[in-house]
Order: structure tokens, then sequence, then C-alpha cells
């Protein structure tokens, strides 16, 4: 839900630090990339080791590294960063940065960024009910930044009152919602094939072919990023899926691909199938390893059942269906057809010819063609932007 969301969590130096460790963890967990900066304040409370650790980069306090001497950028950090968070973050800190007092990375950085910034401040109650306190919040709420007030409760005083910083939950829940806006997807049931599939030879050997089911995972994030209640069908793979949290049901060939849509499809409100299955599988599965004692083999090959069409063929008059269309010449036409053919809504078509495009690589360019014929015709991009753009055209179509 935070997927290759890039974060910068600013530590001040307050007791509440340690619930810092949790709201690193839960960012990564989502999938964010998380940069801690520590004020110095901040060593007392927390080790950057742990917040290394759990943010797996290392924390930056100085201006620059003590060692090398090498520059901290604030510029590139604050560049750098889709969101800034300052949790806990303390009366003196919040001041600074209401009256731009840039004497520590923290400060500069938030002075240097371009994103959108969060501050859960954490003080006593009677610092954070403070007349100075207020006029701070006001100011900073007046310069743009977002407030995630403190809670009621018991202080590490002792005393009981409003200034506990809010929980990691709810800053993760807050950033998530700022990263999710509410999207056509929400909810939606998508069924998604990713992945090549392998057709048995014998017991060691498969046909198969190069896909790696990165543009249909990349879907399957994206997807699950809108709010949609996401099935992955994924054929064999090597990716790490970790970050997926919809439901990932992995199979190996066409007729199991098939299975496992069909399980599902009567209740899906999108499908798309981005897989790219075998057409072709041996006839016969040999029980033994084939010896290598003659010349020549011939191998059998029948066709595999084709997921999209079949399921094309039960598309009821609410579902909308997306394939796709690897192409090596007369891309489009071959596009149209396969749109008819199958019954899809949409087709997203690769090229071959296009440098970057399809099997292997971490970038794609595709052409978008409707039942109404517009084509549209979108640039080489990263495979997670082409999938929003995927995304972008359901949404409107649906
Ligand atoms: N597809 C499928 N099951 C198959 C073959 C293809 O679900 N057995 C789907 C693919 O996931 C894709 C679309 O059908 O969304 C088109 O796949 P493609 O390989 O381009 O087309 P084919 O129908 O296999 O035609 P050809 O290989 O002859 O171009």
């Amino acid at each position: 839900m935070l997927q290759n969301k890039k974060i910068i969590v600013g530590v001040c130096g307050g007791i509440a630090a340690y619930k810092t460790a949790l709201l690193v963890r839960q960012l990564k967990q989502k999938g964010a990339e998380v940069q801690v900066l520590m004020t110095p304040a901040a060593h007392s409370f927390i080790t950057p080791l742990t917040l290394a650790t759990l943010s797996g980069k290392p924390v930056l306090t100085q201006f620059s590294q003590p060692n090398t001497g090498e520059w901290n950028n604030h510029v590139n950090l604050g560049l750098w960063a889709d969101a800034m968070v300052v949790a806990p973050a303390t009366a003196s800190t919040l001041a600074k940065m209401a009256y731009g007092q840039s004497d520590n990375l923290l400060v500069t950085t938030y002075l240097s960024a371009r994103c959108p910034v969060w501050v859960a401040p954490a003080m006593d109650l009677d610092m954070f009910a403070h007349p100075t306190t207020i006029a701070t919040l006001a100011t900073l709420k007046k310069h743009g930044v977002n407030l995630i007030d403190a809670q009621e409760g018991e202080l590490a005083s002792g005393l009981s009152g409003k200034g506990r910083m809010a929980e990691p939950e709810t800053i993760v829940a807050i950033l998530t919602a700022y990263f999710n806006p509410a999207s056509a997807l929400r909810n939606k049931k998508v069924l998604i094939t990713a992945g090549p599939t392998y057709e048995a030879i014998d017991p060691v050997r498969f046909l198969g072919n190069h896909s790696s089911g990165s543009m249909g995972y990349q879907l399957a994030l994206a997807a699950r990023q809108r709010g949609a209640r996401v099935t992955l069908v994924l054929g064999p793979n090597s990716m790490d899926t970790t970050a997926f949290d919809g439901t990932l049901v992995e199979v190996t060939s066409a007729q199991e691909m098939l299975d496992a849509c069909q399980q599902v499809y009567p209740k899906q409100d999108i499908a798309i199938f981005a897989a790219a299955v075998a057409d072709y599988a041996p006839a016969n599965i040999a029980t033994q390893k084939i010896k290598k004692n003659t010349q020549k083999l011939t191998l059998e090959l029948t066709k595999t059942p084709d997921v999209a069409y079949t399921l094309g063929k039960a598309k009821k008059k609410q579902q909308f269906n997306v394939g796709f269309a690897l192409e090596t010449e007369n891309e489009q036409t071959h596009a149209q057809k396969k749109l008819a053919r199958k019954n899809f809504d949409m087709v997203v078509l690769n090229s071959l010819n296009d440098k970057g495009a399809g099997f292997k690589h971490t970038t794609n360019k595709i052409t978008i063609i409707d039942t109404q014929n517009n084509i549209l015709h979108f640039e080489l991009k990263s495979k997670t932007a082409v999938a929003n753009d995927i995304l972008n055209e359901i949404e409107k179509r649906i």
C-alpha cells in the first residue's frame, strides 16, 4: 500500500522515540523506502543502530559524515522524499521548523522538502497546552504542515493529559490514505494472471518462456494500492512477492492456471490476463526422465487451454476483461483481432519492436485499444507506472 514510496522519518529527542521503531517497521512492511533523520538529542532516547537496522539504511544526523567529510545533502534528501513525517516532534523542533532555525539536518531537510510534511507532537501536557506551542502549531499549519494530533493519556512524567504521540498505526494509516486516494477500484474484485506457464515434458524438463511475471505483479500491487481485492494467479517465477497482501495462487501449467481462474472468475468484477501462457504442451508427459539414446527426438504437442478465451466466453455484462497482446508485426491489427476473439473490453499491446518493452525489462511501452477502437499510445515507462496507466484506463471504463 506504500509500495516504493520514499518517506523521511524525522526523530527528535523525546521519550516517544521508542515508538518510532515500530513506525519505521510498519512503513517498511507496507513497502515504503524509509530514510531516518535524527536530531542529536534523539540519540539519547533510541539508538541509530535500531533505526538503521529497521529501515535498512544508515541513519543521518550530521550535515556531513564525521569520518569522510562526505556531505549529507539535505537538498537532495528533500527532493528525494515523497513524504516527510516528524515523529516524535518535540516542542523545540516544532519551533525551529516554524521559524526556520536550520541548525540541524532534520530541520534543514524540512526546509528543503517539496513533499507534504506531517508532524506528530509528543511532549508533556503543560508544554503541549502552552500558548507558545499552540502558536507554533498554528504557524506550521499556515505553512502547510499536517498535524497528527497528540493523544490524551498517561505521560512519561507520570501526569495524565494530552501530549502522547499518536500510535504508529495511526500515523501509517494517515500516510496510506494520503497515497491511496479514493479509487473506482476500491473493493472491486480483480483477478490477475501473470508469469509464464511451464508445460512438463518429463519429470525434469518443461516447455516455457521468458516471462518474469513482473508486469502482472506490478498490476497486482497497484490494484491493491487502490483498495481492490486482488487474486493473483501466478506462474513459476523468481520474484519476491512478500509485498503483495492479496490472495496469491501459484500455478505451474496452463491447465492449472485455467482451473484456478475458473474457481474465482464468476465473482470477479475485473480480470486482467497478463500471463504469457504457453500455447502448446507435450501431448504425453513421460513418467521417467527421457534418455538421449536417439539422434532425433520428436515431441508431439497439443494446444493448451486459452484462459482468457475461456473466461471471455463466460463473461457477464457487468464484468470487464483486459487482455495483453505481445506482437512482432501488424501489431494493431493482431491486437484488435484478439480483442474481438477473446471478448476483451480493452487490450494492452506490447510490441517487441519497441526498445525496452516486453519480457526481461523493468520498463514497458504499451498501446491500449478498447472496444470503441480508441487507440492510446504511451511512452516507455517503468512497469509500476505502466500498471498505473492501465488501471487508470480501466477506472475510466468501469
Ligand atoms: N492467453 C491466455 N491463455 C492462453 C494464451 C493466451 O489466457 N493459452 C491470454 C494472454 O494472457 C493474453 C492474451 O490471451 O492476455 C493474448 O495472448 P497472446 O499470447 O498474445 O495471444 P495468443 O492467443 O496466444 O495468440 P498468438 O500467440 O497466436 O499471437
